[in-house]
Parts: structure tokens; C-alpha cells; sequence
């Protein structure tokens, strides 16, 4: 009873949201034009037919957004880094003055599929990471699937972050090269991983530290413990982040089917089915009583792009072996007792560590997915605030 009062409670906060306008003081009756117009934007939305979910799933990030502003603590530039859509924030006038500012590359949550810099939860914390760590926040605008399949987004997120990472950039922002971050969370979580695996692999200006928020980090077994035990939690239930994936990684349909009764790997996936072996990686407690059963591999023809991009280390972080996380920077992995989502971040935490990695696991166990974005009213929730906190004092005292 408590969680279908607590869906209600939510889908109202996100009905607000969406009904929800900034129109100016001046007008009257301002809520019933809000609602005026989100009868139209509904009945507009509606005749375009539900088929197309993430469709009206976008309506969440509309909802929310935002056009970012400067104001007089923080200056907010849209800009293009190689060609990629970010917005830059940065303080107005130093905090400490003399030192060089820290930096952090930020990605987006909202399973490949949604999302915004231009959300309000994440303009709101942005200007927090400016005025509390004296940093430039790079915010990306990468491009979205199902538009903009994988590898598109990591892409993005990828070239957004080499433009950044060079020494004339940072000297342009006076960013300290010593002291840049990359952090996202969900599956910007899963972007900020692959990009600091990714830039680690050639010299240049490499990342002093990752800061993982709850996230996505393989699509090999989509029915770890975390999946079984949440797979109808609010906001992220299983058959979401399935979506989420099958969108994310291929246009066949029969992939998200495939996904949803994890018969989705073939003969390619299992020199990798180690890398994200439970048994193995997960803490007997964390393996509650479920027992060990591995994905089957599938003989039958995959949709052949799905084939490779589910063990391609760009899409499933998780699965690059030991040597290549080694000389990863140190970590902050950010998991919630009440997410699908919670043993890969367990399980990259294992791994980061047995690699000689330094890591710090925060875990909420009264967490749920997406808890970080509700600091807003009527969305708005104890733990979100701790979460801002613990995350911003953890970039505060190692980056
Ligand atoms: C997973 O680990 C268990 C325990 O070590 C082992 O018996 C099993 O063969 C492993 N399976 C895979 C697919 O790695």
C-alpha cells in the first residue's frame, strides 16, 4: 500500500510539473491558463498516438525545463565544444582568490533517451558545484536516442570532454589541469564512466577523479538481484530500463522483447559474461537469497548490430578487463538500496577496487533511483538534499 500511495504521490508532483508554466506576475488567473494550455499540449500530444513512448515520456523533460541564466554569483554560456551543444557554467568572481579553479564535466541523466542540461534539477545543481567547489561546470548537451543511437551519445560526451581536456581550454576557464572531474548520473553515470576509460587511453590531460551517481553500467544481465527485488519501483522500474537499453542500443524491435527476458545474449557475449558475474562481485549480503544463474547465450541470430554493441566496453563500462581500469582516477560510486540499477555500481565498485582504484562507496539504504533530482518543490525530498550534500563534500575534499 505504501509504495501505490507513494506512486500516486509522484505522478502527482509530475503532473504538477508538467501542468505546471512560468508565466509572468502581471497575468491573472495564471493556473487556469496553465491548465488552459496543458489541456492542449495533452489533446496535441494524445492524437500523435501513445505508440511513440518516448514521446510522451519527453514530456518530463519539457516540463522541467529551464532557459539557464547568469545571475550574479554564476555566468552561464551556451557553447560548442568540437562541434557538441554544452552549457558552461562558472564562478563570477573567484572565492579564493590566487587559486586556480577545479572543474567538473557533467552528464545528464534520463536513459540515453531523455533529459536536458536545461532541467531544472541540474541548472540548480550545477550552480551549486560553481559557487561551493569554485568550478567550471561543463553541462552536455549530447544528442539523443532513439534520433541518435549508441554510440552517438557517448560520442558526444566524448568530444565534448577531449575539447575541454586540453591544456589551451582549461587555461582559457584558468581551470587547474590537476583538478578536473567527470561526473553524471544514471546514464550520464554511464557516460562519465566510459569517458574517463576512454580518455585514459591516450596521453593528454587525463581526469583527477570520477563521480558516479547511481549508475548504468552493463546490459549483459539484466537480472542481477537489484533487478529481481526492484523491478516495479517508481521512477526506474525494470521494464523502463530495459526500454531504456533496447532504444539505446538498436532499432530492431524484438531487442527490447529479447531485453525483457534477458535472452538477448549471443556466442559474442560470453568471454564476457565474467565481468559482470554476481556471484562473484557482489557481497554475500547484497546477493540476498537469490542464487547465481547466468544469462543464457543464444546460438539463434541476434539483430547483428546488438550482437557487438552489447559487450562493446563503450556502451557496458563494466566489461573491460582488469589491466584497463587500473590506471583509472579515483572514485565516487553513489548506489540506492531501491534501484535496478544498484549492483552495477556494487559491482564496478568490487572491481575498481580489486584493480587497486581508490573508491568511495556511498550507498543509500533508504535510496531510490533518481532521488538526486527531487530538490524542488512539490518533487521535493529529504534525501535528495543529503545525496547534493554527500556528493558535493566528496568533490570538495578530493578534487
Ligand atoms: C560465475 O561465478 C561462479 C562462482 O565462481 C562460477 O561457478 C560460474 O561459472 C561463473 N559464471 C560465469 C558465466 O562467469
Amino acid at each position: 500500500v505504501r509504495s501505490g500511495t507513494f506512486a500516486l504521490v509522484l505522478l502527482g508532483a509530475l503532473m504538477a510539473y508538467y501542468v505546471y508554466l512560468p508565466l509572468p506576475e502581471d497575468i491573472e488567473q495564471r493556473w487556469k491558463l496553465m491548465l488552459t494550455d496543458c489541456a492542449f499540449r495533452s489533446l496535441s500530444h494524445l492524437s500523435l498516438g501513445l505508440k511513440d513512448y518516448m514521446g510522451v515520456m519527453m514530456l518530463v523533460t519539457f516540463a522541467e525545463r529551464v532557459v539557464p541564466q547568469s545571475d550574479e554569483r554564476v555566468r552561464v554560456e551556451d557553447e560548442r565544444f568540437d562541434g557538441v551543444e554544452v552549457v558552461v557554467y562558472q564562478p563570477r568572481r573567484d572565492v579564493c582568490a590566487g587559486e586556480r579553479r577545479r572543474a567538473v564535466i557533467y552528464l545528464h541523466g534520463g536513459g540515453w533517451c531523455l533529459g536536458s542540461t536545461r532541467m531544472g534539477p541540474y541548472d540548480s545543481l550545477a550552480r551549486e558545484m560553481v559557487t561551493e567547489l569554485n568550478a567550471v561546470v561543463v553541462s552536455v548537451e549530447y544528442r539523443l536516442a532513439p534520433a541518435h543511437r549508441f554510440p552517438v551519445p557517448f560520442e558526444d560526451a566524448y568530444r565534448a570532454a577531449k575539447y575541454f581536456l586540453s591544456a589551451d581550454v582549461l587555461g582559457s576557464y584558468d581551470v587547474d589541469p590537476e583538478r578536473v572531474a567527470v561526473s553524471g548520473d544514471s546514464a550520464g553515470g554511464n557516460l562519465a564512466a566510459v569517458v574517463v576509460q576512454q580518455v585514459g587511453v591516450k596521453p593528454r590531460i587525463k581526469p583527477k577523479a570520477q563521480a558516479l551517481i547511481y549508475p548504468v553500467l552493463q546490459a549483459l544481465d539484466l537480472n542481477t538481484p537489484s533487478y529481481r527485488q526492484n523491478r516495479h519501483m517508481p521512477i526506474l522500474p525494470r521494464t523502463l530500463m530495459v526500454r531504456f537499453w533496447s532504444e539505446y542500443l538498436s532499432s530492431d524491435k524484438s531487442v527490447l522483447l529479447s531485453m525483457l527476458a534477458n535472452a538477448h545474449n549471443g556466442p559474442d557475449s560470453a568471454p564476457f559474461l565474467r565481468f559482470a558475474n554476481w556471484s562473484v562481485f557482489l557481497h554475500e549480503s547484497h546477493r540476498r537469497t537469490y542464487d547465481y544463474v547466468a544469462p543464457p547465450v543464444n546460438e539463434g541470430e541476434l539483430p547483428g548490430a546488438l550482437a557487438r554493441s552489447v559487450t562493446d566496453p563503450r556502451a557496458s563500462p563494466l566489461l573491460v578487463p582488469d589491466a584497463a581500469l587500473r590506471p583509472l582516477p579515483k572514485a565516487y560510486v553513489l548506489t540506492c538500496e531501491y534501484d535496478v540499477l544498484r549492483d552495477d555500481g556494487m559491482m564496478y565498485v568490487e572491481r575498481l577496487r580489486l584493480a587497486g582504484v581508490h573508491v568511495t562507496h556511498q550507498h543509500y539504504p533508504a535510496g531510490f533511483h533518481g532521488a538526486l533530482m527531487f530538490t524542488v518543490w512539490p518533487t521535493d525530498f529529504r534525501i535528495a538534499r543529503q545525496m547534493v550534500n554527500d556528493y558535493l563534500l566528496w568533490l570538495k575534499q578530493n578534487l
